[in-house]
């Protein structure tokens, strides 16, 4: 672990909206206060109706129950873009980069409303209502963005898919929340190749009942079967839409969003996020720690299809008036200096991308980034996995010349934005370390039996109190959201992650304590994957774990029991593979298959995922006790046969 510091600069002390003095008080009034500091807070969104209560959250079982500005009535898409419209116009709201470099577009404040408007009557002439749930499965295109904003402006609640989730993934998204219509494109287009999108929506419906109609957007103009009666060109509709769309007002405990996240158990879950208290989260996070000004060029370098391109390029930037880009590529295409092109073309000042990006670049060397500019960038950005220090030092060194700050911020899809992230102006880094809470936030380290622990220490990160951002519930399910979250740690919102916070008061995340992975910044469940190589005919059961893996952050290293009389060779192992990624999408591509006679079991017959991580790990020296095992013999031939991956 890295002791190296790297303060405040004079410079940004005093220039930011706040220093560390200014940070001390509001963090102390935040807490102390809650109720006048958000008050205050929420007046920089538009609201229609005014809201008369502030905080009104329990985490206990008894009164168990989370609002915020809950007699408020706003409209998101008001919110980022018609009070946009007098000032910033024709300032652009969007900067788009396709996976082609020769392709950008730029959208103005005023062209995205007007687009929204039309979008959003489209919608309604399809027959979507306020309350409705719409599916999107899209590139990273700006109709991604106008979808969105559309659903928002007529009260529908969007859920965004990963264009990467296979067909299956993306037919159990859409019944999970019934969703009478699906948002799509032809194909996405990505590092040259082509994701089959509408195809994918095809084999999808095959198992949907609830969806009545599909919009597709044209975007390689590749070949794709429409399905008379279901199926429209977005074109087509959007010409004949009028640009005229008033917001429609809806309450501050309103739904904005579904997002599908995974957990330890089960299927993904659906983390519903509300309009009031969210949007003022993620237009509050992304104003002080990436201390926007007007006139800043803004990259968030996620996809929409996870929450960080939710709040973070289209939210919390549109709320705030910047200009955000999107990105529609990958970083190593056409080449290794493909982010850094962008940023000099567009003259970035903030860049905001995942840490397993980052290292998959460095290992290019800095020759792909030194030979451009990124003059214009002022303030860096971490996001989705913990930066391991040796990463965080060439960030700042190659890709910032030494002149940017790093913020490295720690948060969750239910958390709806940053919890624990520096602000430019007031607290010094230290590489690895998420460093301090941002306002509202109450962290707390705890021990296995739920003690709460003081000064320098190692636990399970909770937070013990509600922030305005936090998610509502899960879709259709509340009981598993207070289950999940709050019974962990009664009274408490248990975050799943493991941390250490260090002498000056700095939280290092040490990664998740449950059976989650985090997968080149892309969180998956251990038991999704397991049910994806079961359903397999010649697997009869499968454990996964998490490995450590120098690009992905983890990698997965799957056990996998088959079936009497099969065999386990290259050829299945392949197939196996594939059929996970067919199963799930690409993104869980198991890195190792190890093929074993039997998994370790206690005499209860529980796998023991503690040996199979060591043994993942390759730590077969740190296995502990295996006497409890049913048979202990079982490790000696999964030590025997351990694979080992290259990165
Ligand atoms: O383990 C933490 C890790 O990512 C998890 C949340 O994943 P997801 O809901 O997909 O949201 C990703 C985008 C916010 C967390 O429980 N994580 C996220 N950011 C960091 C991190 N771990 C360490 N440092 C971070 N900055």
């Amino acid at each position: 672990m890295s002791q190296s510091i790297y303060p405040v600069s004079a410079e940004w002390r005093d220039r930011a909206y706040v220093n560390a003095a200014q940070y001390a008080d509001m963090y102390a009034r935040s807490i102390s206060d809650p109720d006048s500091f958000w008050r205050d807070q929420a007046q920089r969104i538009d609201w229609m109706t005014p809201f008369t209560a502030v905080k009104q959250t329990s985490f206990d079982a008894g009164d168990f129950g989370i609002k915020w500005f809950a007699d408020g009535g706003l409209n998101i898409a008001a919110n980022c873009l018609d009070r946009h419209l007098a000032e910033r116009g024709d300032v652009p709201a969007i900067l788009w980069a396709g996976d082609d470099p020769s392709e950008s577009r730029t959208i103005t404040y005023r062209e995205l409303y007007e687009e929204v408007c039309r979008f959003a009557n489209l919608l309604k002439g399809q027959g979507v209502r306020k309350g409705d749930r719409v599916t999107i499965y899209m590139p990273m295109i700006p109709e991604a963005a106008m979808a969105m904003l559309a659903c928002a402006r007529i009260g529908a609640i969007h859920s965004v898919v990963f264009g990467g989730f296979s067909p299956d993934s993306l037919a159990g998204r859409i019944t999970d929340c019934d969703s009478t219509i699906v948002i799509t494109a032809d194909e996405g287009l990505r590092g040259g190749k082509k994701i089959p999108l509408k195809a994918n929506v095809d084999e999808a419906l095959q198992q949907c009942t609830c969806v009545g109609r599909v919009i597709v957007v044209k975007r390689t103009g590749g070949a794709v079967d429409m399905t008379q009666g279901r199926d429209h060109w977005y074109h087509e509709l959007r010409d004949a839409a009028s640009a005229d769309c008033p917001a429609e007002a809806v309450g501050a405990e309103d739904p904005l969003f579904i997002l599908y996240t995974s957990g330890s158990t089960g299927k993904p879950k659906g983390v519903l996020h509300t309009t009031g208290g969210y949007l003022v989260w993620a237009a509050m996070t992304h104003h002080y720690v990436f201390d926007y000004r007007p006139g800043d060029i803004y990259w968030c370098a996620a996809d929409i299809g996870w929450v960080t391109g939710h709040s973070y390029i289209v939210y919390g930037p549109l709320a705030n008036g910047a200009t955000t880009v999107m990105f529609e590529g990958v970083p190593n295409y056409p080449d290794f200096s493909r982010f850094w092109q962008v940023v000099d073309q567009f003259k970035v000042s903030t860049f905001y991308a995942a840490p397993t990006a980052l290292r998959a670049l460095m290992r290019e060397g800095d020759a792909w980034v030194e030979k451009t500019s990124r003059a214009s960038l002022r303030i860096l950005g971490s996001v989705g996995e913990p930066i391991n220090p040796e990463a965080w030092e060439w960030y700042h060194r190659v890709v910032g010349d030494g002149r940017c700050p790093i913020m490295d911020t720690w948060w969750q899809t239910e958390t709806g934005g940053h919890m624990i992230t520096p602000l430019p102006g007031a607290i010094d880094q230290k590489p690895g370390s998420a460093t301090k809470p941002f306002f509202g936030v109450l962290p707390q380290i705890v021990d296995a039996d739920g003690k709460v622990l003081e000064g320098a220490c190692e636990g399970n990160l909770v937070i013990a109190d509600s922030w305005p951002g936090q998610m509502r519930t899960v879709w259709g399910d509340h009981e598993r959201f207070f289950q999940t979250y709050f019974t962990t740690y009664p009274g408490k919102y248990f975050t799943g992650d493991g941390c250490r916070r260090d002498e000056d008061g700095y939280y290092w995340i040490t990664g998740r304590v449950d059976d989650v992975i985090n997968v080149s910044g892309h969180r998956m469940g251990t038991a999704e994957i397991e049910s994806a190589l079961v359903a397999h005919a010649k697997v009869a059961e499968a454990a996964v774990v998490g490995m450590p893996h120098d690009i992905k952050g983890q990698g997965i290293y799957a056990y996998v029991t088959l079936n009497a009389n099969e065999e386990g060779d290259e050829a299945l192992r392949k197939e196996l593979v594939q059929w996970v990624r067919h199963e799930i999408g690409p993104i869980a591509t198991p890195d190792v298959i190890q093929f074993a006679p039997a998994l370790p079991k206690t005499r209860s017959g529980k796998i023991m995922r503690r040996i199979l991580r060591k043994i993942a790990e390759d730590a077969v020296d740190q296995l502990g006790d295996t006497s409890t095992l049913a048979d202990p013999s079982v490790v000696d031939n999964l030590v025997a046969n351990r694979q080992k991956v290259v990165a």
